[in-house]
């Protein structure tokens, strides 16, 4: 995507001013904030309304300075070299001289951190003195905002600037590996796990459906567009938005497919969109098609599962 200068000085202004900029990354929209900056991961946490104990993913362009924050270990690097810049979030020990804000962190003595890949994004990191809190610009628990029209929606006059950056590429958010000790996984995302065990060459724990909430992304009432939704449905009731994963032959209006073929690489991508559309159609529930519990399928029906508790 080409880079509008006036764009990124309207951010590097802000965001040097303890302001909050959206910003677009390949998976979901980030609601961005001097990580080094108490008042400035304040203003995140309040302006989406997000519980103080959940934590903050924080970006950055490279690995350059970061062991000021972070301790890396020799399984972050195998899948730094593989997969970064990229949708994969990986949680290491905080350094304890490390400048992030311990509001961005919670006290925690981890820390999550990412290195998105989007052009605009990388543009703004690299021209940037701090690195950027960012969770998605969303309100909390409700779907992620996929386009700049989305974070305006959610957030009105309240969110100074959006950077533009068109439609995100992948549209689900990033996969989260906990490093610390044996790799486990603690969100299910773009990246598939077998891609991942493929790098490692070891065993990963699966703790994405802990009861013990050890990153919220595994709230089970997350990513929730507001009206109920049923899965695995074949026949729909009256009045029901229902949802596809394919085109099928006798459409109807209130039938909405997520991708022609059933590519879920497609699906994911335009889940979020599909799902805030119907809500502004005035539909009161959403029926969602079976949908195969296969490799990017896992992270769509996570989402799905967890947008159903509601
Ligand atoms: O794709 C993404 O990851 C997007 C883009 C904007 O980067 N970000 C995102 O952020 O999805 P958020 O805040 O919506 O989800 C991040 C998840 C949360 O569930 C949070 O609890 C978890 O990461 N998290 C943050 N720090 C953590 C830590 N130190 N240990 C465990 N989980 C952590
Ligand atoms: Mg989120």
């Amino acid at each position: 995507m080409k880079i509008n200068l006036s764009n990124i000085k309207k951010a590097i202004n802000l965001l040097n001013k303890d302001e909050c900029v959206a910003i677009p990354t390949e998976t979901v929209y980030g609601l961005a904030g001097n990580a080094y900056s108490d008042n400035a991961c304040k203003k995140i946490f309040k302006l989406k309304n997000r519980p103080k104990n959940n934590p903050l993913i924080v970006h950055y362009y490279d690995t350059n300075n970061l062991k000021e924050d972070c301790y890396l270990n020799e399984d972050f690097y195998k899948l730094y070299k593989k997969f970064c810049p990229g949708p994969i979030t990986f949680v290491l020990n905080l350094n304890k001289n490390s400048k992030i804000s311990k509001i961005s962190t919670n006290q925690k003595k981890s820390l999550a951190i990412r290195f998105p890949k989007h052009s605009v994004t990388r543009f703004l990191l690299k021209k940037l003195k701090f690195p950027l809190a960012a969770p998605s610009a969303n309100i909390s628990s409700k779907v992620s905002s996929v386009s700049s029209k989305d974070v305006k929606e959610d957030f009105g006059k309240k969110i100074k600037y959006v950077l533009e950056g068109g439609k995100s590429s992948l549209g689900i958010e990033s996969t989260i590996i906990d490093l610390r000790n044996k790799p486990k996984i603690l969100r299910l995302g773009s990246i598939e796990v077998s891609r991942i065990k493929k790098i490692l060459k070891k065993k990963i724990i699966l703790d994405n459906k802990s009861s013990k909430i050890s990153s919220p992304g595994q709230f089970k009432l997350h990513y929730s567009p507001g009206i109920p939704i049923r899965l695995n449905v074949k026949k729909i009731k009256k009045h029901e938005a229902y949802l596809l994963i394919k085109k099928i032959k006798d459409i109807k209006p209130n039938y909405f497919f997520l991708s022609k073929k059933g590519n879920l690489k497609e699906v994911a991508k335009n889940l979020y969109t599909t799902m805030r559309n119907i809500k502004k159609s005035k539909y009161k529930s959403i029926a969602v098609t079976k949908i195969q519990n296969k490799g990017l399928g896992k992270t769509i029906n996570d989402r799905l599962i967890r947008a159903s508790k509601f």
